[in-house]
């Protein structure tokens, strides 16, 4: 017992401790990764400013259409100010790290997402606790799934003023449990998900077609993956000292080879063991730090810090990420193309350069990879919603 108890706790340390990691390797990660995705992208910079559109009420009740892209589109500033969607101080759920009550500016919390070819419908956190009853919604992934699961919590807990909740904590995983409609709402850590085990003699082993905690995951009914962050660190923080990969134990590798195959493995781990009549299945795109302005048509800025409006228009002068050209290849390569939905919230948060804490959220260093709760992650939400239903 006293044992479990300890494991827990030290467990629990050791994600705040890798959490922490986040902001100092996040430069060392960008230049990595900026260098394979600029060799890839090149073709795609094309500078767009329009200025800011202002959207009127008749057309916030254009109904949504089948064929329109809701990943599409611009920020544009929220005349019906339903924005932000909540007040930071009355949700909970928030991390001192997502927590930008200190800003200064207030501009960032006006925005709303616009697609271009109809409306995004707004979120409905009652309708999804109805419809979810008895039912577990599970975030499966890095820090950015946390960002993402603690604006889903927020925004579900304000739907319904005075809710009761209770709180279970795992080795792996946190749960809120809404209680009056007995949804649980679940964040599972796995850095790059596949297994990490440690092994006798050898040590930690990123092991690239191994998927165990999958028997836990697939007894919930929604899942929402993320992974990337991770597959890039080095030492001496990277957690893992072996990668095998096909059978074969290897010191090292090309890493970006590694996530395709870690990836391949889940794909191919939800085709054959998620059962899609009841269980479904989407995967958060990845999103984007600000560490460089020339990726946004600002060269010589550094960092996100002085940073208070989003890229104007619809395209992102730095083009699409390396990881996530990866993620959509290799989803378009899959057998059952329906069983895994795509938030592709890529480019719409590459806009949001202000959407950051940086250093206003009272911890030491400068983060531009974590959205501000309230912020950006809400409209991931929104999306999320709308792609549910
Ligand atoms: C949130 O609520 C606090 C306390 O009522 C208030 O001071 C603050 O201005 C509110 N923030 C926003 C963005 O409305
Ligand atoms: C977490 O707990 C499960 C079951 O309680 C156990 O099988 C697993 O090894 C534990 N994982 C870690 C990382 O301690
Ligand atoms: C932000 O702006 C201030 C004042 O103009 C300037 O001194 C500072 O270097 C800027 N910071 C960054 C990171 O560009």
């Amino acid at each position: 017992m006293a044992k479990g108890v300890n494991s827990t706790f030290v467990y629990i340390l050791g994600a705040m401790f890798m959490l922490s990691f986040v902001f100092v390797f996040e430069a060392m990660l960008t230049v990595f990764s900026r260098f394979y995705s600029d060799a890839i992208a090149k073709k795609l910079v094309h500078i767009e400013r329009k200025t800011t559109r202002i959207i009127s009420k008749q057309q916030e009740e254009k109904i949504i259409t089948s064929n329109c892209n809701l990943f599409e589109g611009s920020w544009v500033i929220d005349d019906d100010a339903i924005h932000p969607l909540y007040n930071t101080t009355t949700c909970p759920f928030i991390r001192n790290i997502f927590d930008c009550t200190n800003r200064p500016d207030r501009q960032y919390l006006k925005y709303k997402w616009q697609p271009s070819a109809c409306n995004l419908p707004r979120f409905d956190g009652r309708d999804v606790l109805r419809k979810y009853k008895g039912k577990q919604i599970m975030f499966i992934g890095d820090s950015l799934s946390l960002n993402n699961y603690e604006s889903f919590l927020c925004l579900l807990y304000v739907s319904v003023p005075g809710m009761n909740y209770k709180t279970k904590l795992t080795n792996q995983s946190v749960t809120v449990i809404f209680e009056d409609y007995e949804v649980l709402v679940t964040l599972f850590n796995s850095l790059f998900l596949v297994d990490v085990e440690v092994e006798p003699n050898i040590g930690r082993v990123l092991k690239l077609n191994s998927i165990k905690n999958g028997e836990i995951w697939k007894q919930a009914d929604v899942l929402i993956f993320n992974t990337w962050l991770w597959w890039t660190r080095g030492k001496p923080k990277q957690p893992w000292d072996y990668i095998e990969d096909g059978g074969k134990l290897v010191k090292d590798m090309n890493r970006i080879t590694a996530f395709k195959r870690g990836l391949n493995t889940w794909v191919k781990w939800v085709e054959t063991q998620v059962d899609p009549t009841k269980t479904k299945v989407f995967y958060q795109g990845e999103a984007g730090s600000h560490h460089h302005g020339e990726d946004w048509g600002e060269p010589g800025v550094k960092g996100c810090s002085n940073e208070t409006r989003p890229v104007m228009g619809s395209i992102y002068p730095g083009g699409l990420p390396l990881a996530a050209q990866i993620v959509k290849k290799v989803l378009k390569k899959m057998r059952k193309k329906e069983s895994i939905f795509l938030l592709d919230i890529t480019i719409l948060s590459h806009l949001r350069k202000d959407g950051h804490p940086a250093n206003h959220n009272g911890y030491k260093g400068i983060d531009c990879t974590h959205f501000c709760l309230s912020g950006v992650p809400d409209t991931w939400n929104q999306l999320f919603y709308a792609s549910l239903f």
